[in-house]
């Protein structure tokens, strides 16, 4: 017969060596808000874990031959714009230790690459980064911190035009024609109140290093409570709160 200490101290080392889950970090903010660099510094900083980002665009649907012809009547920042059951997929595979196949989306032509992907590995943290990744309860139940990049929205239009003017081969009047109709609106509708579920807001996206210091000393912090674990198995970490 076992002794109960015995029982319990086996048990407490095999939860120890459990898989590690990885720490999954949700990015929301407005078109051009910055959600990018914010995401990049965050990765910089955490050059000694495996950090990968996932970004929602590459889950946005492919268009039917008639929406293709009336392509200045698409919504591209609706919520139906994306396949959000594949990106649940996604971040759930990744979540289990699983790699994914991440499809490449092309936004000169509005339509997904369809013979590459990108190969996307388990790792330490994963980086959800999107304009609406907080609109799906199913996929922000599967985020461990939520982080939403505000940024004024004439700094956001400047940037928009110069980005979809260089790099996504729009011209200047398609590109305010399609903020006023659909970018804005939809921003009101949709993306502004998901920010009520961040755990953080970050003014001033990329610029604002104290915020992305203090994100990533939790994030680290997070990470090491793991570890921690793992050498004191009977030690209780107590979960913290965190808002800037
Ligand atoms: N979009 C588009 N044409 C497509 C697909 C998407 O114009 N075929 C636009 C949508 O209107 C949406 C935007 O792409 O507003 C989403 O990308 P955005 O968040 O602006 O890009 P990021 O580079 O992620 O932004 P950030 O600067 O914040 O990093």
């Amino acid at each position: 017969l076992r002794s109960p200490t015995a029982t319990s101290a086996s048990a407490a080392f095999a939860d120890a060596n459990a898989p590690r889950q990885p720490f999954v970090i949700g990015v929301s903010g407005g078109t051009a808000s910055g959600k990018t660099t914010v995401c990049d510094m965050i990765i910089q900083q955490l050059h000694d874990h495996r950090v990968v980002l996932v970004n929602q665009d590459s889950f946005y649907r492919g268009l039917t031959p008639e929406e293709s012809k009336r392509v200045h009547e698409y919504n591209f920042d609706h919520p139906d714009a994306f396949d959000t059951e594949q990106l649940l997929d996604c971040i759930q595979k990744l979540k289990s230790g699983q790699s994914y196949q991440v499809p490449i989306y092309d936004f000169k032509n509005h339509r997904r690459c369809s013979d590459s992907f990108r190969q996307v590995n388990a790792s330490d943290v994963i980086i959800l980064e999107g304009i609406l990744v907080f609109h799906d309860q199913r996929v922000r139940n599967l985020m461990n911190m939520k982080i939403f990049v505000d940024t004024d929205a004439d700094v956001r239009l400047a940037r928009r035009i110069r980005r979809d003017t260089v790099e996504r081969g729009r011209d200047v009047n398609s590109v305010l024609e399609q903020y006023a109709k659909f970018v804005k609106p939809a921003f009101d509708d949709f993306v502004l109140p998901s920010k009520k579920y961040a755990d953080v807001i970050i003014p001033r996206g990329g610029d604002n290093h104290v915020a992305i210091d203090l994100i990533v000393q939790h994030i680290r912090t997070k990470l090491g409570q793991h570890d921690l674990c793992k050498i004191y198995p009977n030690v209780t970490v107590i979960q913290s709160t965190f808002q800037i």
